[in-house]
């Protein structure tokens, strides 16, 4: 091995620790920002010393790229709203994906006839991967994007044939695939490759409801690594390999818990279209008690120990500013307050943490289900804000529920437990809950923002 073939690969192994330190520091909200910044870095050192071991022919498009797609890249990430997040990662998850069939594409372009003899099927196969990997991520994330910032209907779109279409599609790229890999040098098994895998998505996509998405970004998020990384083995590239690798690793392990924590089965989620709509489950009797926000606030003032189980609606309300103001009161009249948050709680993960982040709750104060689920009898007041199925106790007790097994937050074994919410309508799984008919329950209906803000006037006056 030569010098300088040595000390690429030696910047390749530091850039791929960098990427895996990062990683491990994106684990975590407080060391989040520094492992970006040590990802980033790895990225850094991964172009430079990959442009340091190609034959570059001119650096103009290059500088150009790396200019336009970076100035793009720092506005849009300054002027990103934190709701947007979900349909801008997406947009990045495509990008990905467009990027390796691009590679892909290219390299057999690239290839005279000599080299096309020469080379064997693995090439070949690892370029078909990446053509149709890519595309299906590059087609099923801007679906995606376009479910979730309302450009197009969130509806799952079910048509007859839908299935059959599937079906045909998979064949398809199966024959097409073997056509591509024994008779390369013919572009026509190429194109149809790369149409077959960009339609796949589509269709893939657009049968899933806009709810689900944030699994399907998770998964697509995996599927641009694969592609990454076959686009790798296709160059014969390292670091491509490795980070193609990780990022499909994360992608799936992220997938794996967003549906765990829904307890629902990836086939499920990617096969809603096709399957029955879910049953409501068992009728719940029983008699809601309605308390008024002064009343509760009078509760609150006399609780030590408070814990808050934030959910979709908080998001709805915009009621976090609300809820850290009311944590600031409740803390100077002598309470503790804590946060609980639940994997799936929102509509993207780390939905909650993202927006008490944004309303400066500390990090300190946020708790995951399994911390304080065996602590809940010590809490005086639960306050569930907008939240409904992450603490719908027919997980635990209603054997026929739907959402039977769900691990959720344990709030009905806490003294009292507010339900902060509209109506006593079911969440998104459409499932009835039997919290807000508990005996320690009291249901203070309304927007959330409003309700908060209502007791802070109540601690104002008092
Ligand atoms: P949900 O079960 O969807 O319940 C949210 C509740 O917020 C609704 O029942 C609604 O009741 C209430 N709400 C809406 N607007 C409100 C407002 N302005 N003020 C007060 N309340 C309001 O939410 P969750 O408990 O956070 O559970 C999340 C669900 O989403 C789970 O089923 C999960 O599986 C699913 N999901 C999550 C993800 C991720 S990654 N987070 C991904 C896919 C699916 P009213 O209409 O009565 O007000």
């Amino acid at each position: 091995m030569t010098n300088i073939a040595t000390t690429i690969n030696l910047a390749y192994v530091v850039a791929a620790a960098l990427f895996i330190l990062g990683l491990k520091l994106l684990s975590h909200p407080s060391t989040a920002r520094k492992g970006n910044m040590i990802s980033a870095l790895g990225m850094l050192v991964a172009v430079v010393v990959t442009l340091l071991d190609r034959d570059i022919i001119s650096y103009h498009y290059i500088v150009l790229g790396v200019v336009i797609g970076g100035a793009y890249g720092a506005w849009k990430a300054r002027s990103v709203q934190m709701t947007q997040m979900p349909e801008m990662v997406s947009l990045f998850n495509g990008f990905g994906g467009a990027a390796s069939l691009l590679l892909g594409w290219s390299t057999v372009s690239a290839m005279t006839p000599f080299a096309i003899n020469a080379s064997g099927n693995f090439v070949f196969i690892t370029v078909l991967f990446t053509l149709l990997v890519g595309g299906v991520t590059f087609s099923g994330s801007v679906i995606a994007w376009g479910k979730l910032s309302g450009k197009l209907s969130s509806k799952a779109v079910i048509f007859t044939g839908l299935r059959e279409l599937s079906i045909l599609h998979l064949v398809g790229m199966a024959v097409v695939g073997y056509l591509f890999v024994t008779d390369p040098a013919n572009p026509l098994w190429l194109y149809i490759a790369i149409a077959l895998g960009l339609s796949f998505g589509l269709w893939a996509t657009i049968s899933i409801g806009g709810a689900d998405m944030p699994v399907v970004i998770a998964l697509l998020n995996s599927y641009s690594g694969i592609a990454a990384s076959a686009a790798g083995l296709a160059v014969g590239n390292t670091i491509l390999i490795v980070t193609g690798l990780l990022v499909g690793a994360s992608g799936l392990i992220l997938t794996n818990i967003m549906c765990k924590a829904m307890n629902r089965s990836l086939m499920n989620v990617l096969l809603s279209g096709f399957s029955k709509p879910v049953e409501a489950g068992e009728a719940i009797t029983g008699e809601i008690k309605v308390l008024s926000a002064q009343d509760s606030f009078y509760v609150l003032e006399a609780a030590q120990a408070v814990l808050v189980v934030p959910g979709y609606g908080m998001a709805v309300a915009q009621a976090q500013h609300a809820v850290r103001e009311l944590q600031t009161l409740l803390e100077e009249n002598g309470c503790t307050v804590d946060y609980a948050i639940h994997p799936v709680a929102g509509r993207m993960p780390g939905h909650m943490n993202v927006l008490l982040a944004e309303a400066d709750v500390p990090y300190d104060q946020l708790h995951e289900m399994d911390d304080v689920n065996p602590r809940m009898e010590n809490y005086d007041v639960v306050i569930v804000i907008g939240a409904n199925d992450v603490v719908n106790p027919a997980a635990k007790e209603m054997k026929g529920s739907p959402i039977y097994g769900m691990p959720v937050i344990e709030a009905y074994r806490a003294k009292t437990v507010f339900v902060l919410k509209r109506s006593a309508n079911a969440g998104f799984a459409g499932v009835d809950n039997p919290l807000f008919f508990k005996d320690n329950t009291r249901m203070v209906l309304g927007d959330a923002k409003e309700t908060i803000n209502s007791i802070i006037r109540e601690f104002g006056d008092d």
